[in-house]
């Protein structure tokens, strides 16, 4: 005798059977009102209303009820499951009802907060650096004196006593300034600061106590130590009894202030067409102080352990500069020195490259503040 055809399996029976589904209804809307956040609520309707959750799959079994039982089980369990889907349409319109207005308190922005409309750059180092080189000076009692960039060659050359066929004069170093239809103008981007001398001295009566800070060009490739355009300060003294003992104490007070107390300067001979004696001047490294010199264990970078740093040029007028200029060199005597604004900078900040000088970066010139 076989079985009659009632036969489902006893576990699908009970997943359909009333307090079963009202148990499976009851913790998914339990499961709904927990669900404190969207994506919470997101978890919760994969477990509950996908596919795999237990509503799902006792609907499954309802095609293997017999007919009698299908229509019951079937409203019982699709109720469940309207409800349940109407229960996170509601949750999930209050859950975004809260996100929005979570949303606008915390993205708020106050337009009535002042603002900078300009955000607002800074002094370049090289200005600022210039301007404390000079203010040295100043404060020695020089003023302050200024030449064109765009220079006549008598002033940058001629005056200075640099002969026709000088190699500072060549097409290697000079930009010079075309006239009409490329003919010779006489002009040239100055090379130097030291026409403003010459200038300097044409324009007032001796005696004469200047300071020139200035861009200078030469036809040199940009890399880490050279720049077509680059800085001097030019100085100048003229006056009765001046000697290169003035020019040595002029250095060592500038040396002092810029760089640090008891650092020492040294000159070293050199040659210059427009001074004699000539001299290139080094000071003592600030950094090793020369403790690096012959100790392989600690080398010092700022110097290359060699103890002194170069800082430019200088040296006792050569009268014949003078003479040029008008003055009595009966009476006066002068001397000059030239100081690179960048290798300035690059001692005193640690600037490694010239490139980081020139490309005009706001994240280079910024570090250095906003120096007025
Ligand atoms: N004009 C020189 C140069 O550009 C630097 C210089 C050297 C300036 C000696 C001076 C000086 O006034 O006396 O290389």
């Amino acid at each position: 005798m076989s079985a009659p055809n009632n036969s489902h399996d006893p576990v699908e029976a009970h997943a359909l059977n009333p307090d079963e589904v009202a148990r499976m209804r009851a913790e998914a809307m339990e499961a709904v009102a927990a669900a404190n956040s969207l994506d919470q609520l997101k978890e919760v309707r994969i477990a509950h209303a996908g596919d795999r959750s237990p509503l799902a799959l006792a609907n499954r079994e309802i095609g293997g009820l017999p007919p009698a039982a299908k229509a019951d089980a079937g409203k019982r369990v699709g109720g469940a499951r309207r409800e349940i889907s109407e229960a996170f349409k509601t949750r999930q319109a209050e859950l975004e009802e809260e996100r929005d207005a979570r949303v606008l308190v915390e993205e708020a922005v106050d337009v009535t907060l002042s603002f900078d409309p300009i955000p607002r750059g800074a002094r370049h180092p090289l200005t600022t650096v210039a301007e404390r080189m000079t203010d040295i000076f100043v404060g020695m009692g020089f003023e302050v004196a200024e030449g064109p960039e765009v220079e006549a060659e008598w002033y940058n050359f001629d005056a200075l006593n640099f002969l026709p066929d000088h190699p500072a004069r060549s097409m290697q170093d000079t930009f010079f300034v075309e006239g009409p239809g490329g003919a010779h103008s006489g002009l040239v981007l100055r090379t130097h600061t030291s026409p403003v001398q010459v200038r300097a001295l044409l324009d007032r009566d001796a005696p004469v106590y200047v300071v020139a800070p200035g861009k200078t060009f030469r036809t040199d490739e940009l890399d880490a130590t050279h720049s077509p355009v680059f800085h001097q300060l030019e100085g100048l003294v003229v006056d009765e009894g001046i000697t290169l003992a003035h020019l040595r104490g002029a250095i060592q007070v500038f040396v002092e202030r810029m760089f640090g107390e008891g650092l020492r300067t040294r000159m070293r001979p050199s040659y210059f067409p427009f001074t004699e004696p000539s001299a290139e001047v080094d000071m003592e490294c600030f950094v090793c102080r020369g403790a690096s010199v012959g100790d392989p264990d600690a080398p010092c970078r700022t110097c290359s352990s060699e103890g002194w740093i170069e800082i430019g040029g200088c040296g006792v007028m050569n009268p014949r500069v003078l003479t040029a200029a008008g003055v009595d060199t009966e009476r006066y005597s002068g001397w000059a020195f030239g100081l690179g604004i960048e290798r300035t900078l690059m001692f005193a900040h640690g600037v490694k490259d010239m490139h980081d000088m020139v490309e005009g970066d706001v994240r280079f010139t910024a570090a250095f503040g906003m120096e007025i």
